[in-house]
C-alpha cells in the first residue's frame, strides 16, 4: 500500500512491495526513486533512480536488472518495513537500517540499535543527468559521469579492494575507473587494469564494512582525492545499485560479499603446483623440451601453459596440426610425467569462410554488432576478428558447447585472455577508451558501455559449464585476466602483461591483496615478470615471493630472455629448486587455504590488514603477507638486499627461515630485521599455531598427504591447526581434520579430531614442537626426543590423543632457538 507523506518535500510517499528478489521499499519522489530491499542478513540493499521520471517512459515502474555479479541461487529478501519519523523515512531491514531524508534525499545505513547503533555509510547527495544523445565524439557523445552519489570518508577511514589496482592497499587518495583494459606494458601508476570490482571494504577504528555497487556500467570513484572527505562514485548508467554489508571484521564483510556473489570453487591440487609457460612454445616437443629440463634438474612441476602459437592461424577451439600432431596423445604423455597441459582460448574468432566456430557463430547471431546493426569487425591476433556477446545467456551456452573440444583431448585447465574484450582496431573505425570495442556496440538491446566489464564473467562461465558437461569428474582450473565481481565463481584471476623488474615483483603483493579484498581469492601474478628480460637475483626472489601466491606460473613475453629456472647458472637454480621445494611442502597448508577460501572468502595470500584491522602498521603493510592467520611470509622484494625489516603484529612469532630452522622468537608488535641472503625465505609461525607440512615432491599426486608433519609453535595455552584432505580433484567428499593442543598446567592434551573421510591410507605423521620447555612424560606416542627445545613427535597410524607431561614451572616459551624443527 501506498503511504502518503505530508508537506511539499522532494519525496512524497512510500510502498512496502514485491520485487523480483523478495519484498522491498520503495520511496517515491517526483523525479527519483529510492528501493530499499534486505538480501541477506547484514547486508542492505539501496538501489538509485535520480532520474527515473527521464529515463522511463512507464514511471513510475522500474526497469528488472539482470545482474552479472550476483550469485544466480541467491535466497529471497527479508521482509522490511517503513516508518515515517519527522522528516525521515525509517526503512528498517535484516540487521541494517536506513534513514531516508525527505528533504534533501540525503541517507545513511546504520548497525544496530539505541546506544549501539553505529553509522555505516552517510549518503549527502545523490543526482542524475538525462543522457545526452550528441552526435560528436563518443566520449563526449556519453554522459560518462550521468549518475553520481557522493559519500562521506571520515578522517581515518581506509579503503581496501576495489579490483586490481597498482598503488598501496589503501585507496584513499586515488582517483579508480572501471572500466577493463588490455594495457601493454602497465606500469607501478596505471589505471584502469583489466578487472572491475566496485566493491570496497572500509575500516574505521578497526571495524569494518562495505559497499559494493553492482555496477557493469563504466564508473569511475573518487576515494577522497579531489574532496578530501568525500567518496564519490560516478556511473554512465541511469541507475546506482548500491548495496551495504556490515562488519564488524573484515573478514564478515568478504563472508557477506561472497553470500552475495558467490564462493570460488574448489581447485583441483596439481593447479597449486609448479607451471611454466611463454609466450614461444610452438610445438609439443617444445613443451617436451621443457619438462624434460625439469626432471633433469629434480624441479618440480606439475603444469605447463601453451599460447597462441598452438593455433592453426588464431583460430581459437582449433590446433595446428604441424605444431601438434597429435593433442591427446601429447596430454596423455605429459600426464604420464605428471603434467598437465593448459592451453590458451581467446574470445576473438577468426572471420573466414568455411571456419565452423565462425560460421555458427554468424549463423546464431551470437556476436557483437555495431551501433547500426552489422556485425562489428575488429583486429585481434586473428585478423579480421568478431567477438561472441558473452552478455548474453545463449551465447554462453554455445561457447560452452564448444569445450567439447579440450574435454575429449583430456584436457583440464584453460587459460582465458584478451578477455576485456582486447580489439587492436576496428574494421569500421571508431573511438574507443583503450584497445576495446566502442561504446556504442550492441550488446543485443545494451550498449557496450554498460556491459564491456561483465563480458570476461560470461566467457569463464561457459568454460567452467563446459568442463562441466564434458568432463563431469573433473574439477577444471579456469584462469582469466579479465573479469567483474562475481568472476571468482568463474575463474582464477592473474595480474595480466607485468614486466621483469624489481618494482612488479613488489607491486605483485598489493594486486594480489587487493583482489582477495575484492572477493577473489585465488590470484597471482607471472612469476620472472612478463615483459623485458628478468634476471637471476630477480627470478629467485620472485620465486620467493610466490611461494603463497595461490597458483605459481613462470610466464614471460614473446621475445625475452628465456626464464626458465635453470636459465640463470647453477646457483639460481639451487635457489629457485629450494623456493619451489619449500612450495611443495607448504601444499598441505595452501591447499587447506583453498579449501577454506570456497567457504570463508578468505584468501589464500592474506594482507595483515584482514586480520589486524586495528593496528595501523599492519593494515597498511603491503610488502608481506599471511597464509592463514598463524604463518606470515616477508620476502625479500629489492635488489641487492640481503636484510630486510619485518612488522610482525601481535602475538609472538618463532622465526622458521626456509620451514628448515626454528630461529628466534620475537613479541610481535614491532618490526624485526631479518636476515635473507639469497637462499633464504623469512618466514615467521605465530605462538598458538601447528602448520602442516609434507615432503617436497616431483609433482603433486593426491591430498591426503601419506607424510605430514605438524610444525607447531606453542603458545602457554595450547595451539591449534587445521588440514584439509580430499583425492586432490574430482568431487568425492574430504576430511577435515583439527588439531588441537590444550595445555592446564602441566599437562598437555593433543587431540586429532577428523571430520569426514578421504579414503583410507596410511599416514604418517610426526609433531615438532616449540615453546614446550622440557618434557617429562609422553603418553600415545610412538617415539619422542627434544633437541635444542624442538620436541619431536612420531606418531602411531591413526592417533587421536597425545598426553604430555612438562615440568613445572617452564613455559618454554622462548626456546628453540637455532633448532632444527624438521632435520
Ligand atoms: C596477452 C596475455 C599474455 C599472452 C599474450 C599472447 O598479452 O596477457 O599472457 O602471453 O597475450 O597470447
Amino acid at each position: 500500500m501506498r503511504v502518503t507523506l505530508g508537506g511539499i518535500m522532494r519525496f512524497s510517499s512510500f510502498e512496502v512491495a514485491s520485487g523480483d528478489q523478495g519484498p522491498e521499499v520503495r520511496v517515491w519522489g517526483d523525479a527519483d526513486v529510492l528501493v530499499v530491499s534486505a538480501p541477506l542478513p547484514g547486508v542492505l540493499r539501496a538501489r538509485l533512480f535520480p532520474e527515473a521520471r527521464a529515463n522511463t517512459l512507464g514511471f513510475p515502474r522500474l526497469s528488472a536488472k539482470r545482474s552479472f555479479a550476483l550469485r544466480p541461487d541467491l535466497p529471497m529478501g527479508a521482509p522490511l518495513t517503513a516508518t515515517e519519523e519527522g522528516s525521515e523515512v525509517l526503512i528498517v531491514g535484516d540487521g541494517l537500517s536506513l534513514r531516508l531524508d525527505r528533504v534533501t534525499g540525503a541517507w545513511r545505513v546504520l548497525t544496530g540499535s539505541g546506544e549501539s547503533q553505529r553509522v555505516l555509510i552517510q549518503a549527502h547527495s545523490w543526482s542524475g543527468e538525462a543522457p545526452t544523445q550528441r552526435p560528436a565524439l563518443d566520449a563526449e557523445r556519453f554522459n560518462l559521469r550521468r549518475t553520481r552519489l557522493n559519500l562521506d570518508a571520515p578522517d581515518g577511514a581506509m579503503y581496501l579492494g576495489f579490483g586490481e589496482r597498482v598503488g598501496p592497499l589503501d585507496k584513499r587518495g586515488m582517483h579508480l575507473t572501471f572500466w577493463n583494459t588490455d594495457c601493454f606494458p602497465h606500469h607501478t601508476e596505471t589505471d584502469p587494469l583489466y578487472v572491475s570490482v566496485p566493491f570496497t571494504t572500509v575500516v574505521q577504528s578497526g571495524q569494518a564494512h562495505g559497499v559494493f555497487v553492482d555496477e557493469p556500467w563504466r564508473m569511475e570513484v573518487d576515494v577522497a582525492r579531489a574532496h578530501p572527505n568525500e567518496v564519490r562514485w560516478a556511473s554512465s548508467g541511469p541507475e546506482l545499485d548500491v548495496y551495504v554489508l556490515a562488519g564488524p571484521r573484515p573478514a564478515d564483510v568478504l563472508r557477506r560479499y561472497a553470500d552475495l556473489t558467490g564462493y570460488a570453487p574448489m581447485p583441483p591440487l596439481w593447479a597449486l603446483g609448479a607451471a611454466q609457460s611463454r609466450w614461444g612454445y610452438r610445438t609439443a616437443d617444445d613443451l617436451r623440451a621443457v619438462i624434460q629440463g625439469y626432471r633433469d634438474r629434480n624441479l618440480p612441476l606439475d603444469s605447463v601453459y601453451v599460447d597462441i602459437d598452438h593455433m592453426d592461424a588464431y583460430k581459437v577451439w582449433t590446433v595446428s596440426c604441424a605444431n601438434f600432431p597429435d593433442l591427446s596423445a601429447f596430454v596423455k604423455e605429459a600426464g604420464a610425467q605428471g603434467v598437465k597441459l593448459v592451453p590458451i582460448v581467446d574470445p576473438g574468432v577468426k572471420v573466414e569462410a568455411g571456419y565452423d566456430v565462425y560460421e555458427e557463430a554468424a549463423r546464431g547471431d551470437h556476436l557483437v554488432r555495431t551501433a547500426r546493426g552489422d556485425v562489428l569487425v575488429g583486429e585481434v591476433w586473428p585478423d579480421p576478428a568478431v567477438f561472441p556477446d558473452f552478455t548474453r545467456p545463449e551465447v554462453v551456452t554455445w561457447w560452452a558447447g564448444r569445450h567439447k573440444f579440450f574435454a575429449d583431448a583430456g584436457i583440464q585447465g584453460q587459460w582465458n585472455d584478451m578477455n576485456e574484450p582486447a580489439c587492436f582496431s576496428l574494421r569500421q573505425p571508431r573511438e574507443t577508451e583503450g584497445k576495446t570495442l566502442p561504446y556504442d556496440a550492441r550488446h543485443g538491446t545494451r550498449t557496450h558501455l554498460e556491459v564491456h566489464n561483465a563480458y570476461a564473467n560470461g566467457m569463464s562461465e561457459a568454460s567452467r559449464l563446459g568442463y562441466a558437461k564434458f568432463s563431469p569428474n573433473i574439477r577444471p582450473w579456469v584462469l582469466t585476466r579479465a573479469g567483474y565481481a562475481g568472476i571468482q565463481r568463474h575463474a582464477t584471476v592473474w595480474t595480466g602483461d607485468n614486466t621483469a623488474t624489481w618494482s612488479h615483483l613488489a607491486l605483485s603483493l598489493p594486486m594480489i591483496q587487493g583482489l582477495g579484498l575484492s572477493g577473489i581469492p585465488f590470484a597471482a601474478a607471472d612469476v620472472g615478470g612478463f615483459a623485458g628480460d628478468t634476471t637471476g637475483e630477480l627470478l629467485a626472489r620472485w620465486y620467493q615471493a610466490a611461494v603463497g601466491y595461490a597458483f605459481l606460473r613462470n610466464h614471460a613475453a614473446l621475445g625475452t630472455a628465456d626464464q626458465e629456472p635453470w636459465r640463470f647458472g647453477e646457483a639460481v637454480t639451487d635457489v629457485i629448486r629450494a623456493a619451489l621445494e619449500l612450495r611443495y611442502r607448504l601444499l598441505p597448508h595452501l591447499y587447506t587455504l583453498a579449501h577454506a577460501a570456497t567457504r570463508t572468502a578468505l584468501p589464500v595470500l592474506r594482507p595483515l590488514a584482514l586480520h589486524w584491522p586495528a593496528d595501523e602498521d599492519a593494515a597498511r603493510e603491503d610488502t608481506q603477507y599471511l597464509l592463514g592467520e598463524g604463518l606470515l611470509v616477508a620476502p625479500v622484494l629489492r635488489a641487492g638486499h640481503r636484510r630486510r625489516l619485518v612488522y610482525l603484529p601481535a602475538g609472538r612469532w618463532a622465526a622458521v627461515f626456509n620451514l628448515s630452522q626454528f630461529g628466534p622468537v620475537h613479541a610481535g608488535g614491532q618490526h624485526v630485521v631479518a636476515d635473507a641472503p639469497l637462499d633464504t625465505l623469512p618466514l615467521y609461525l605465530r605462538a598458538g599455531t601447528a602448520l602442516p607440512v609434507t615432503e617436497a615432491a616431483p609433482h603433486t599426486t593426491s591430498a591426503c598427504w601419506a607424510r605430514l608433519t605438524w610444525l607447531i609453535h606453542a603458545a602457554p595455552d595450547g595451539f591449534v591447526g587445521q588440514l584439509y584432505e580430499d583425492t586432490g580433484d574430482g568431487h568425492a567428499g574430504g576430511r577435515l581434520t583439527r588439531l588441537v593442543g590444550e595445555r592446564q598446567g602441566e599437562r598437555l592434551t593433543i587431540r586429532r579430531e577428523a571430520d569426514g573421510s578421504a579414503g583410507t591410507f596410511e599416514q604418517r605423521e610426526t609433531l615438532h614442537v616449540l615453546g614446550l620447555g622440557p618434557v617429562r612424560e609422553v603418553q600415545g606416542a610412538a617415539s619422542f626426543a627434544t633437541e635444542s627445545g624442538v620436541l619431536r613427535l612420531t606418531l602411531p597410524a591413526h592417533w587421536q590423543t597425545v598426553t604430555l607431561t612438562l615440568e613445572p614451572g617452564e613455559d618454554g616459551a622462548d626456546a628453540g632457538v637455532d633448532a632444527n624443527p624438521t632435520a
